[in-house]
């Protein structure tokens, strides 16, 4: 196994890649809460897994927004080759983070570093159905919404179902609700339970979840004790294809309750 090789799998990546039925768990050691320097290594070990995976042709990378993604997307080193170019589209329009952290700006970073190009999708956030209908018929938007559809690989990260909520200031009757449905989990702007059911999903256009399961390389970032209920939640229905790259702190917590 050419990839076990190259990233010297260890047994408790074996492990957790196991339990959750996905193809590989990278561990990084230390705790991304408490140490900036983690999230850095999800960022070179990202680059590498991108390196290694991505194919010859045309590469259109979907990305998602948020801190672990920002900031691993600063890791990022040339990605391309007289053979390989690569596009980098926002995952998701308008699900509600601040400009830096959003998956335009993230998209434009990280094709930035990688020699890449980036296209933005400008779906504002606040809009009404009639606005947002209509906006969806623009030609500048359609296209970029096709770009997504035709996404080969796509990079995303997973949080805490409530905190996610307030930090796209989510209304406290939502808030309500995703408490009744024992909501711990979000990405792609959908919450799960402790099962990975879906719980609530923010209609937005761009990459739905079910889309995600035909795409063929799937990166997830995501670590901290913090997380460890929100990665195990999401990670019991994420397709198999997934690469979870991770840390001590949250693999180990995870590891102690199978
Ligand atoms: O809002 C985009 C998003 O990728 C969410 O889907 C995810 O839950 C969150 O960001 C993760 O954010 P952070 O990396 O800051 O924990």
């Amino acid at each position: 196994d050419v990839m076990g090789q190259l990233f010297g799998m260890q047994q408790n990546e074996r492990q957790l890649a196991d339990n959750f039925g996905i193809d590989r768990c990278l561990i990084v050691s230390g705790d991304s809460d408490q140490q900036q320097k983690v999230i850095e290594e999800f960022g070179n070990l990202l680059d590498e897994a991108l390196h290694s995976c991505l194919p010859d042709g045309q590469n259109i990378i979907a990305i998602m927004g948020g801190t672990t993604i920002a900031n691993a997307a600063k890791q990022l080193t040339n990605l391309k080759s007289t053979k390989r170019q690569n596009l980098f589209v926002p995952a998701r329009g308008g699900i509600g983070e601040t400009v830096n952290l959003q998956a335009n700006s993230v998209s434009a970073e990280m094709a930035a570093r990688s020699n890449g190009t980036y296209r933005t999708l400008f779906v504002p956030e606040q809009l009404s159905a009639v606005t947002y209908d209509s906006l969806l018929k623009e030609p500048a938007i359609v296209e970029v919404l096709n770009l997504i559809n035709q996404a080969n690989c796509v990079v995303h990260s997973i949080g805490r179902a409530l905190h996610m909520a307030a930090r796209r200031k989510m209304s406290e009757e939502d808030i309500l609700m995703l408490k009744q449905k024992n909501a711990v989990a979000e990405s792609f702007g959908y919450f799960f339970d402790e099962d990975g059911k879906v719980v609530y999903k923010i209609p937005r256009v761009g990459l739905q979840l079910k889309d995600v399961r035909n795409i063929p390389y799937i990166f997830a970032v995501a670590g901290g004790k913090s997380k460890a209920k929100a990665i195990q939640a999401y990670m019991k229905n994420a397709p198999q294809q997934t690469w979870l790259i991770t840390d001590e702190a949250a693999a180990n917590e995870i590891l102690r309750g199978v």
